[in-house]
């Protein structure tokens, strides 16, 4: 069936200034990492994008890897591209990344510029497009300098394969060497993409919640509900089919009895904002406005509907954040905190 997107959608998302550039960003952003592979109906990867552009969530997430297998989402989102979006291609705001392990071999993985361009261009091909309009270093190479790889984002945009640069999971001070190499090349870092949610606050203590403000570059917060675990979908068990009983990205051990503990007790004082645990989490995500969208997946178009109501209240009291942080103070997971190590 042909898809026509409603025509009151930018009237139920706000957008935000991505840093200092021209770019609005959507508060709520989606990413396809999980639920876009072959294990997952092709009706239900459509019917999750459609719900999200209805909803005025125009940027979407992909990556050369998420699948399983690697480039099934891309090959996926191509697919939706296709037959729902291409009329819509001006509205949309989708970017993918090279930094993980993509293929065989020692070009298949890291920062080369043999790997991020030809890499940029399998993307393009999966996904049926003439550009991203934003690509990524997916991670920092310590193997390869830091020169290379901006200079291979720099081809990137001046060969038209895309529009913007971004980087993801680089720490405060390696996120400073590549702005500068970026800036003085020409072509500017964009955005920045760390892993944040209230059970990991990494980029408060790194700095780079502050350097990224500082230098004027915009973020986007993946994983902001921690896998699913900021939802109220563990708070009486591990429902069957839930990411953490996959064997994935989400160890079920994660979820012990102290940290349901310390989700009820979030989940309690989300009631009483007036808000669903999923939401609380990312209108705290977004609350001062130094993280420009926070990135969601979702499994159902019932979760993107209900993440997108986090909107409706960003306000915090001085009160509820306190007791915020003393809750995320009591457990950290940061299942990327090697990548920012490095
Ligand atoms: N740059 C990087 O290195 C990197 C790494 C990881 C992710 N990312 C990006 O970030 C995106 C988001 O990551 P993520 O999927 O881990 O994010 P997340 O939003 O923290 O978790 C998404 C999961 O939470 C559950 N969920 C979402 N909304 C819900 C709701 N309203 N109620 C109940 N459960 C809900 C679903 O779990 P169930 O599946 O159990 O239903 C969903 O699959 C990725 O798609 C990718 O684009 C980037």
């Amino acid at each position: 069936m042909t898809y026509t997107p409603r025509v009151d959608r930018y009237d139920r998302m706000i957008y935000r200034r991505c840093g200092k550039s021209g770019l609005k960003l959507p508060a709520i952003s989606l990413g396809l990492w999980h639920n876009f592979g072959h294990d997952t109906p092709h009706a239900t990867k459509r019917a999750i994008c459609q719900t999200a552009f209805d909803h005025g969530i125009t940027h979407f997430d992909l990556a050369n890897n998420y699948g399983p297998p690697f480039g099934s989402a891309e090959t996926a989102f191509g697919e939706i591209m296709r037959t729902d979006f291409r009329h819509l291609r001006d509205e949309l705001i989708i970017s993918s990344k090279a930094g993980y392990d993509m293929w065989a071999g020692p070009y298949g993985e890291w920062g080369s510029r043999k790997y991020l361009i030809a890499s940029c261009d399998q993307s393009l091909k999966r996904m049926g497009l003439d550009y991203v309009d934003i690509f990524y270093s997916h991670r920092f190479d310590p193997e390869t300098p830091l020169e290379e790889t901006m200079g291979a984002l720099d081809h990137i945009v001046r060969s038209g394969r895309a529009l913007y640069v971004g980087i993801s999971s680089y720490n405060s001070q390696r996120t400073r060497e590549a702005a500068a190499i970026l800036k003085d090349l020409g072509t500017p870092c964009l955005i920045h993409q760390p892993s944040y949610s209230i059970l990991n606050r990494w980029v408060e203590t790194d700095g780079l919640k502050d350097t990224l403000s500082d230098l004027g570059i915009g973020s986007i917060a993946f994983t902001p509900l921690a896998q699913g675990i900021l939802t109220n979908k563990y708070l009486n068990g591990i429902p069957e089919g839930s990411r953490a009983t996959q064997g994935k990205s989400l160890d079920m051990a994660t979820i012990n009895d102290r940290v349901v503990g310390a989700l009820r007790r979030l989940d309690a004082l989300a009631k009483a904002r007036g808000q669903t645990l999923a939401q609380m989490a990312l209108a705290w995500v977004l609350r001062d406005g130094g993280i420009t969208s926070a990135l969601i997946g979702a499994s159902k178009p019932e979760q993107v509907e209900d993440c997108a109501g986090a909107i409706n209240n960003l306000e915090f009291t001085a009160d509820e954040l306190a007791k915020i942080s003393a809750i995320s103070e009591e457990k950290e997971i940061n299942l990327w905190a090697r990548s920012a190590e490095l």
